[in-house]
């Protein structure tokens, strides 16, 4: 690939305009239509950036992308820290967008998981709040934002017309290769999800970095949160087994806390910490290697 330009790597002003963007498109069930309406007929630089960012996301993110990203990232070689520094680590990426409204990283981290606490859940459900978006550090590492968020979609197969704004998998070389755009692709009727690469990103890698620590739910949690093609729209029904299709019960159930826990009220980080150092130690190893 040649070398990409500084607007190539963050067409994003933040990683959180992406996420705005999806509740825009996902709003929460009794939220007036408006803001939907508003959000489709309104042109502004941020509408413009998402465009763009979704133009480079789906025309890079192909079958060779995954399996190089995977390749290089899926070593865990370049750094090794406890859990609590690491998701310090993570709250480094500062946004360029206006600091009074958007929350950092750990405060939408404790915001996503003291919601479940709250709702009784137990406690990997809120460890897997706590932790579900630390593999964002891949944007610290240098990758561009369109390899670390975004909707998460399968590769190696046809694109669904049910991922936004389909039209952009024109400029996917990966639309033109027989062994990739038909239906099936390299995959069979119903062959489950643990076979099918999805497009790299920040779920992926958090899954690879915690698959031997949390209950299998969890694990579904975090490497399909951000796969609303499938979540939202069942585009995918062709390549999901039994088993998926059980297991994504417990997607759906986390997706409302990720997308809805959102509030102004920061949490007091230095309060929450003893409680979440203990569910850390619970569950996951001293260190995390990245
Ligand atoms: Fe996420
Ligand atoms: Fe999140």
């Amino acid at each position: 690939m040649k070398e990409l330009s500084k607007e190539e790597i963050s067409p994003l002003s933040s990683l959180e305009v992406w996420e705005d963007d999806v509740l825009k498109r996902y709003p929460e069930p009794g939220t007036p239509a408006k803001a939907k309406e508003e959000f489709r007929n309104y042109d502004s630089p941020e509408i413009d950036s998402v465009r763009e960012f979704y133009r480079l996301n789906h025309k890079y993110q192909t079958y060779d992308n995954v399996l190089a990203k995977k390749a290089n990232f899926l070593k865990f070689d370049k750094m090794e820290m406890p859990w609590w520094t690491a998701m310090e680590y993570l709250n480094t990426l500062i946004d360029d967008s206006d600091p009074d409204i958007s929350l950092d990283q750990l405060q939408h981290l404790l915001q996503t998981a003291e919601a479940i606490r709250a709702d009784g859940h137990p406690d990997w459900f809120v460890l897997t709040g706590f932790i579900h978006d630390l593999g964002k550090v891949l944007c610290l590492f240098g990758e561009p934002q369109w390899n670390v968020v975004g909707d998460s979609f399968p590769v190696g197969c046809k694109f669904s017309d049910k991922i936004v704004y389909p039209e952009f998998f024109a400029d996917n070389p990966d639309s033109k290769d027989e062994r990739y755009n038909t239906k099936y692709g390299v995959y069979t009727h119903q062959c489950g999800l643990n076979e099918v690469q999805m497009s790299w990103g920040h779920d992926e890698y958090l899954y690879q970095i915690t698959r031997d620590y949390l209950p299998e739910p969890a694990l579904y949690m975090i490497r399909y949160h951000s796969f609303y093609s499938q979540h939202r729209e069942k585009a995918y029904d062709h390549l999901l087994n039994a088993h998926d299709q059980e297991m994504f019960k417990w997607v759906d159930k986390f997706n409302p806390y990720d997308l809805y826990s959102k509030s102004p009220k920061p949490p007091v980080v230095a309060e929450l910490k003893p409680y979440y150092e203990d569910l850390i130690a619970k569950y996951l190893p001293a260190t995390v290697k990245l």
